[in-house]
């Protein structure tokens, strides 16, 4: 065994990805102190609050407050001075040409260089393109006189799962220009994984574009599948058996088969696009990228025509209950959720919405204060008075619906399964249509 050294930290933005790292390396006993410009957030912190949703984050957050290992500030000298790392978690939003705005995580850079009084590593865990950290270093160097270090460190942690992944990552990434920089920040995962050969120490570069690459070729994955759910609806073969068939190729491997409305979030739509607009300025061009996200974005259209084209022949009230609104299960975020994508679309095409998610319905009132009358209470609520059902996020409490309730006392009609969720022999016994991504019955 290593002996554990614990270390002062400082985490620059205390979003999904900030507010996980920070809690995660406070519960193994180093000093963390978490940094925000956003008053109402840090507000909320201090008081034991979480600003978003994410299973095991508030427990972990109070243990490590309550035990003083885990502080939340807005004064960035005092957080900077404090830290020997510095972790930069700040957001990186598309532009319109898709390339990265990097301009949160450069200006705070030149920020907190003024305020370096010792030797600092800073590591950027934002998702960034390849060259960012010679930018950063660059910008740090022309602030400051002390020495420092600038390390890419790459996030891999899913919205949902982020403290089980940040507590048994897969592997860790960091990009350094040498292995005595990189050195402090692989001594702080040691902590999370026993297993020295899986903490990967490389170039910047290549640390920066891996990231990329991971995402770029797990979206790929989800697309191809979902390519072969449209092909399978058109010959009816089912997509379920097919990806089972696929998973259990160990080359293949069983995740990331699951078909649905597409990919969203606040990670992959923006990070293709950004992949797209590094490799055109690199002068390449990326054509299977541009076809997975060109797949993506006809995913959503496909199944608005089926609902479409339902309700064209069927001549029925346009009512619709949709379960549903977040971007995946287990999460309160909507950011490019295909499931609002598909409200939008359908409350734009004179479809009437009732809405209900479990997690998901007060970002969606702030976010879309003119739709906020769609939202009810419960799931059944949604489905009174409708003609017909969406799923369009795969929450487990929808699957475990009463099918028979959803038949008999609310009359639908016809369910659009946009997840797949619900098992294909019970809906067969219910006689109602039934329309989902890939299968038919
Ligand atoms: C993704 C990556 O999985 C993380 O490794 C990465 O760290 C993160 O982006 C990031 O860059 O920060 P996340 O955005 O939380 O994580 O979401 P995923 O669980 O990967 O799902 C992405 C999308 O694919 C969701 O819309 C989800 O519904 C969809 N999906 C995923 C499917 O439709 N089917 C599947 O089988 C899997």
């Amino acid at each position: 065994m290593y002996p554990v050294l614990f270390v002062k930290l400082t985490i620059i933005g205390t979003g999904y990805v900030g507010l996980v790292t920070g809690a995660c390396f406070a519960s193994k006993g180093n000093q963390v102190i978490c940094l925000d410009n956003n008053q109402e957030k840090i507000q909320k912190l201090k008081m034991g609050e979480i600003p978003f949703y994410e299973p095991k984050l508030e427990q972990l957050v109070l243990t490590s407050y309550k035990n003083g290992n885990l502080k939340f500030t807005l004064n960035q000298q005092e957080a900077v001075e404090f830290a020997d790392i510095i972790f930069l978690c700040l957001p990186t939003p598309p532009k319109e040409d898709g390339s990265s705005d990097l301009s949160f995580v450069l200006k705070v850079s030149e920020e907190i260089a003024t305020f370096f009084n010792s030797h600092k590593t800073v590591v950027t865990k934002s998702t960034v393109p390849v060259g960012t950290c010679d930018l950063i270093r660059e910008i740090i160097s022309k602030n400051t006189k002390q020495k420092f270090s600038v390390v890419s460190n790459p996030e891999f942690l899913r919205e949902g799962k982020a403290v089980d992944d940040f507590n048994n990552p897969d592997r860790v990434v960091i990009g350094a220009s040498s292995q005595t920089q990189a050195s402090p920040v692989f001594e702080l995962y040691r902590e999370f994984l026993f297993d020295d050969s899986k903490i990967l120490v490389m170039d910047t570069k290549s640390s920066e574009l891996s990231k990329y690459a991971a995402n770029a070729f797990l979206a790929t994955k989800l697309a191809f599948i979902n390519e072969i759910a449209n092909i399978s609806t058109v010959l009816g073969s089912n997509v379920d058996q097919i990806a089972r068939v696929m998973g259990m190729d160990e080359r293949i491997g069983n995740q990331f088969l699951k078909p649905g409305l597409g990919f969203g979030g606040s990670c992959f739509p923006k990070d293709l696009l950004s992949l797209l607009q590094t490799s055109k300025q690199a002068g390449y061009e990326f054509k299977l990228l541009k076809a997975t996200i060109e797949g993506n974005l006809r995913q959503i259209e496909i199944f608005y025509t089926t609902i479409q084209e339902y309700f064209l022949k069927s001549g029925k009230s346009k009512r619709i209950g949709v379960w549903g609104l977040t971007f995946k299960a287990n999460t309160d975020d909507l950011r490019e959720s295909p499931a609002v994508k598909l409200v939008i679309k359908l409350l734009q095409n004179g479809f009437q919405i009732k809405a209900y998610d479990p997690k998901g319905m007060q970002n969606f009132k702030m976010l879309y204060p003119q739709y906020a009358h769609i939202l009810q209470t419960d799931k059944y609520r949604c489905l009174e008075n409708s003609e017909a059902l969406v799923i369009a996020t795969e929450w487990q409490d929808f699957a475990k619906a009463d099918l028979n309730k959803i038949r008999k006392q609310f009359q639908i009609k016809v369910i659009f399964d946009g997840r797949n969720l619900m098992d294909l022999k019970s809906v067969q016994s219910l006689g109602l249509e039934y329309f989902s991504i890939g299968r038919s019955l």
